[in-house]
């Protein structure tokens, strides 16, 4: 059976126009985010992950603009919308949660009140009613004593409660799509296991969907459904979570799983993918990746290569692969529930 998609992004094109010319930070993007299933976005610092959310959420700011593609919630095209009318979708039916609470929450106002005024702002309820489901929220999230926390300052709360309030934030209207970008590099493990425990208990019980943005493979194999690999602003890999461990076929994939620790393998040094990414402003003529590939050929450098298909709903950009034909965006993603 498949799960339909509610946040369907295709093609996206994410500019920034600049004095030293055109940054292509997105370039063609397309994702597919099935009803209550986890997408995983992983790749390497700059390829594009955090401009891809925030050109979704409409936060994405000058020099940068969507260029070009469209990008649908439930059927609806939210790429153009006016910022009256994406401020009732942000927050409402899709909602982001950032990498470090401090600087998405108000420092200067309870947090209790913050998610309150969330809720007001989206919803018809009395000022006692919307405080009553903050208590409930801030229960859900795992927060301890509620009422006391309520009134805490931001700089009151450790990291991992902070980011639990973010989560109750993002919670409140029961959005159709949550994405959280790095939303636990700032805790430590323990917390953050909790955390991502937590965010996959809600998205279940919810049916809210989540599109998670890692540099973690770890985290990515523990909760994802689905994996997209991102590289100087395109995709590079896509696959099933299981399916991309075990069927790891881009080079720059398997560079990336490489570079994971082991505890099993004495090796000397930790593996790294060599060389670095390149400038977006002077791209290879080819595949992006052609000047850090072990299997490049002459061909590599010269030509672009597509997304083409491996398997079902397994994508991957490189010639190697070209037998395939290329893969094509699909209404609904295989192995669903
Ligand atoms: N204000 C800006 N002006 C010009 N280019 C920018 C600007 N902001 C971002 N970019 C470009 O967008 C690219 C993608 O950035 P993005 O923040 O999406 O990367 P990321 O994958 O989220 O990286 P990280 O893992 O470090 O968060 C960057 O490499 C940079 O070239
Ligand atoms: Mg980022």
């Amino acid at each position: 059976m498949s799960e339909p998609v509610v946040l369907d992004i295709r093609n996206l094109q994410s500019y920034f126009f600049t004095a030293k010319g055109q940054v292509p930070a997105v370039d063609g993007v397309s994702i597919q985010v099935p009803a209550g299933k986890i997408i995983g976005i992983v790749g390497e610092s700059g390829c594009g992950k955090s401009m891809t959310a925030m050109s979704v959420m409409g936060l994405l700011r000058y020099p940068g603009r969507v260029v070009g593609g469209t990008i649908t919630l439930d059927g609806r095209d939210i790429t153009h919308l006016k910022p009256k009318e994406l401020s009732k979708v942000r927050g409402n039916e899709i909602s982001m949660i950032f990498q470090e609470p401090m600087t998405s929450l108000n420092p200067v106002y309870p947090v209790g009140k913050q998610v309150r005024e969330a809720i007001l702002l989206h919803q018809k309820v009395s000022k006692e009613e919307a405080k009553k489901r903050v208590l409930e929220i801030f229960r859900d999230v795992g927060i301890p004593e509620p009422e006391k926390r309520y009134f805490c300052y931001p700089h009151q709360l450790s990291g991992g409660l902070r980011q639990r309030v973010m989560i109750g934030m993002a919670m409140v209207c029961r959005p159709k799509v949550m994405i959280a970008d790095e939303p636990t590099t700032a805790l430590d493990v323990t917390i953050e296991a909790q955390i991502l425990r937590l965010m996959k208990k809600l998205c279940e019980e919810q049916n809210t969907s989540i599109i998670l943005i890692t540099h973690n493979m770890g985290v990515v194999a523990e909760i994802c459904d689905y994996v997209y690999v991102m590289y100087a602003g395109k995709v590079m890999e896509q696959a099933e979570t299981f399916e991309l461990f075990e069927q790891t076929s881009h080079p720059y994939t398997q560079g990336l799983l490489k570079s994971i620790p082991k505890l099993d393998e004495k090796a000397e040094r930790l593996y790294t993918i060599e060389g670095v990414v390149p400038n977006l402003l002077h791209l290879p003529e080819g595949c992006s990746f052609c000047t850090r590939c072990g299997q490049a050929e002459k061909r590599c450098f010269v030509e672009k290569p597509e997304l083409y298909k491996k398997g079902d709903g397994h994508g991957v950009r490189c010639f190697a692969y070209e037998g395939g034909g290329r893969l094509e965006t699909q209404e609904s993603l295989p192995g669903g529930a």
